[in-house]
């Protein structure tokens, strides 16, 4: 199961406060954006609440925004219109993408947010990667944000109880973590995130979700990009930090 659904009625107490925004969320990106063509084709394709999409689509970039969760969809959906963004919404898993695009339709795609590890298991991933992969026009870059697993999986099994209440649109909310980390790589392992809000008249409302994911190794996933047709152009990768980006080029 990689569900979304429950969370994503919750998601901004759970995107860090530098991303609350959509074009704080673009502006970490500014680098590679800088890259782009003017008009640019843009897809993001694990979008969850819409922030990066939103802000691409400020940007003037034509973006489609895509998801595998349908209440994620509505959400990105639902922030475009109140921003006034003009964007395209598919609700697709990563393996679908080929049915919706043509080959070689977008000059970038993302794929970011601790989003890939749900693909399911190495054969899984290898397909999420070489839909990416398809969709982009020669030369253009794939951008994939990943948790380092290496330090993930060195934590073990644990709970990890936030000990500050996040506070989002002046509601305060309980943030927890499960980790269930399997013996070994290959195995599905689990977050469990729960979201306690307390909401203005007193009540909690719960929402919580047990989503299963698939770690990757970082050479792994180097040798996967390369397998797709996918360079590896820049990587930030440091097994001592706690997540990276990797830019790869579409040969
Ligand atoms: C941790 S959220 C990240 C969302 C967003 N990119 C962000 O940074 O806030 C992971 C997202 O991946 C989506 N997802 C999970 N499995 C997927 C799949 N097979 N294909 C496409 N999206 C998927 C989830 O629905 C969820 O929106």
């Amino acid at each position: 199961m990689t569900g979304y659904d429950a969370l994503a009625e919750v998601y901004e107490w759970l995107i860090s406060d530098a991303k609350l925004t959509p074009a704080e969320f673009a502006a970490a990106f500014d680098d590679v954006i800088g890259l782009l063509p003017p008009n640019a084709h843009v897809l993001d394709s694990s979008c969850g609440t819409g922030q990066l999409a939103v802000g691409l689509a400020g940007l003037g970039m034509q973006v489609v925004a895509s998801d595998a969760s349908a209440v994620m969809i509505r959400r990105t959906e639902k922030l475009a219109v109140e921003l006034a963004a003009s964007l395209r919404t598919v609700r697709a898993g990563w393996h679908e993408l080929p049915d919706h695009f043509d080959d070689a339709s977008f000059d970038m795609v993302f794929c970011v947010g601790n989003s890939l590890h749900h693909a399911e298991g190495a054969s899984g991933r290898l397909a999420a990667l070489e839909s990416m992969s398809r969709l982009l026009r020669p030369g253009g870059r794939l951008v994939l944000t990943s948790r380092t697993w290496e330090l993930v999986r060195a934590g073990g099994s644990r709970l990890d109880i936030r000990d500050q209440l996040v506070r989002r649109n002046g509601r305060d909310a309980l943030v927890i973590y499960r980790w269930e980390i399997a013996p070994h790589w290959e195995q599905e392992h689990h977050i469990e995130i729960a979201v306690a809000r307390v909401d203005a008249d007193g009540s909690v409302l719960v929402r919580s979700e047990l989503l299963s994911c698939w770690p990757y190794r970082y050479d792994e996933l180097g040798s996967e990009l390369h397998s797709v047709g996918l360079r590896v152009e820049k990587s930030t990768f440091d097994p001592e930090v706690e997540g990276y980006m990797v830019i790869a080029t579409k040969a």
